[in-house]
């Protein structure tokens, strides 16, 4: 296994890959670009190929092949390994876990067996297919979207994955199936049509069910299972994000026909969270993708107060939301059958930000005159992260005060107002996530800058043998991290350092975070090295173990005047050495 992870990694290059994503220019030895992990103004975003890694200075980010993989793949170290060994043409032999992986297996095959089932099933009711003619769903669209149906039958599906000798409590566990109480299964999803869900990477990993007509539960979706969190995937996410990432830009919808509505009508960038409110993964998701997601939920007061939240989740993850408005009693789907897809278009190009729809609804809720009015204001304004958007409406409403005339004095009010409500409100943020989230334990990793540069110079082949011999000296570093990077290194080499380049040898060391500090050290364009650095840095490191010690020696209040002696002879020989270094 080692082996073929050391061949997977010689055999991909990093600059290729990342360059997938990333447009990469060459700075040196490297190349720099705008980090796709936050939203980069300036190229902070650096890639090595020596190293086999790369790095960025703002956000943090860093990693090998593996880590990009999971990192913009959204999958485990297996998953991202099989995934380049492909790429590599590299035959994976055994697998580390094998029990879990069948495990995985089953249940993909599973999943196929209920997607090729449903997907049989519809062509064969007549009633279903009247159905999807009724919604304007036309063979393309439910071929594109693999609609199918499940048959209002017991255990048809039941029996099929029995059949092909899937274990039923394995499709139980996909929501597929459940048990009944005299301990036969029966199929969970009946009499409804079937939008498959896949993930952002294109798995399917759940279904969701619509009623042919009305009826309670309109929909049935598939609940948290060993392949799908709600709270993780958006439907149609697979399909867009191509789209997404070109433009910048999503679209946020409600349900399963409000996504194809708008695919048809060609805005493909649309998808929607399934049966749950925007959640912060949800919004984690789309930032990969995009800055800017414009949200289009039905005009009812229930869709505008879901828009409302989802704009907050979205601004809290750092996103910029618009707020579109679909005309009332309209979603997406209507719209598109009632007027066309110009008019679906034009929708996802209008919306407002979540500021100004806020203070419009105000508008139309209070009347301008009452001090609630103005409390809501304030409040509405407060919530807004851009300070620069925060003074500019708080500017524009200052003349309309109705008990301040002078707006100078009202905007003064206002302000003390905006900044008085923003306390209480981060505030009560922080006493939220106090109370939800664990306190996290912070590892202090800085180095001292000696210590940077001798640990530098172990990425250099032609300096690596000094460095190599220079932090077997455990006394030299001044900070802990120093310590235990020397140690991990010398541990991972005890007897001579690696040969060849660090990409070659940087993942022996243990454990991750030394890889990742080693690793970020070498993309750190601050650390200078040379010959004469490195002799510079061990000089200084060795001067500061002697001041070290002498301080020591001079706390020893029992010393004798040879001590004494020592101790100033030491002293001086210091003090020269700092004055000509
Ligand atoms: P149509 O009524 O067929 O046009 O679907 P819709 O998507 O317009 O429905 P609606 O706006 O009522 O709901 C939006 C989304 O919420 C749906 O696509 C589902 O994902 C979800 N949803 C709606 N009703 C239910 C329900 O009864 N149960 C569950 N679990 N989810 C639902
Ligand atoms: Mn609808």
């Amino acid at each position: 296994m080692p082996n073929e992870i050391d061949l997977v990694r010689a055999r991909i290059n990093i600059v290729d890959l990342v360059g997938q994503r990333v447009l990469l220019k060459r700075a040196g030895k490297e190349w720099t670009g705008l980090c796709p992990f936050h939203d980069d103004k300036n190229p902070s975003f650096r890639v090595s190929e020596t190293l086999g890694r790369y790095k960025c200075w703002a956000c943090g980010a860093s990693g090998d092949i593996f880590k990009w993989v999971m990192e913009t793949q959204r999958v485990d170290f297996r998953e991202a390994l099989e995934m380049l060994a492909r790429d590599a043409g590299v035959t994976l032999s055994h697998r580390p876990s094998g029990e879990t992986k069948s495990k995985r297996e089953t249940y993909t095959q599973a999943m196929a067996i209920a997607l090729r089932f449903f997907r049989d099933e519809l062509p064969k009711a007549s009633h279903a297919r009247e159905y999807c003619e009724s919604r304007g769903l036309d063979e393309a669209t439910i071929l594109e979207w693999q609609i199918g149906y499940a048959p209002d039958i017991g255990d048809a599906l039941a029996s099929r994955i029995k059949r092909d000798g899937i274990p039923l409590a394995d499709a139980q566990e996909l929501f597929l199936v459940d048990s009944d109480a005299g301990g036969g299964f029966y199929d969970r999803f009946r009499g409804r049509l079937i939008f498959p869900i896949h993930d952002e990477r294109g798995a399917l990993v759940a279904f969701g069910g619509r009623l042919l007509g009305d009826g309670i539960p309109k929909y049935i979706n598939s609940g948290d299972t060993p392949l799908y969190s709600k709270r993780r995937v958006l439907y149609g996410m697979h399909k867009a994000k191509e789209a997404i990432a070109a433009k910048g830009q999503a679209v946020l919808v409600e349900g399963y026909l409000d996504v194809i509505a708008c695919h048809r009508a060609g805005v493909r960038t649309a998808l929607a969270s399934l049966g749950t409110a925007l959640s912060e993964d949800h919004a984690k998701l789309l930032k990969r993708w995009c800055k800017e997601v414009v949200i289009l939920y039905d005009a009812d007061p229930a869709g505008q107060n879901a828009a409302e939240r989802a704009a907050d989740v979205l601004q809290a993850e750092g996103l910029s939301p618009r707020i579109a408005l679909l005309p009332s009693g309209e979603d997406p789907d209507t719209l598109l059958r009632s007027v066309g897809p110009a008019a679906v278009l034009r929708v996802t190009e209008g919306g407002v930000t979540p500021l100004d729809y806020r203070l419009k609804q105000l508008g139309e809720r209070l009347d301008p005159s009452t001090d609630e009015y103005w409390q809501e204001v304030v409040h509405a304004i407060a919530k807004e992260p851009s300070a620069v958007e925060r003074s500019k409406h708080m500017i524009a409403l200052s003349n309309r005060h109705p008990a301040e005339r002078d707006p100078e004095r009202a905007l003064r009010n206002l302000r003390r107002q905006v900044a008085a409500a923003g306390r209480r409100l981060r505030q009560s943020r922080r006493f939220a996530e106090n109370a939800t989230k664990p306190a996290e334990v912070v590892v202090d990793r800085s180095l001292h800058p000696f210590e940077q540069t001798l640990f530098r110079a172990l990425l250099e082949e032609d300096l690596r043998e000094r460095a190599h011999l220079a932090i077997q000296d455990e006394r030299l570093f001044l900070t802990q991290t120093g310590l235990e990077l020397s140690r991990a290194f010398c541990e991972a080499f005890p007897e001579r350092p690696p040969l060849g380049p660090p990409a070659n040898w940087l993942s022996h060391l243990e454990p991750e975070w030394a890889r990742q500090r080693l690793g970020d050290l070498g993309l750190d364009q601050t650390v200078k090295i040379d010959g004469d650095e490195l002799s510079g840095a061990v000089s200084r490191l060795r001067l500061e173990l002697e001041k070290r010690s002498i301080r020591e020696m001079h706390r020893d209040t029992q010393l004798d005047d040879e001590g004494l002696a020592e101790v100033a002879r030491r002293l001086r020989k210091v003090a020269g050495t700092e004055a000509s270094g």
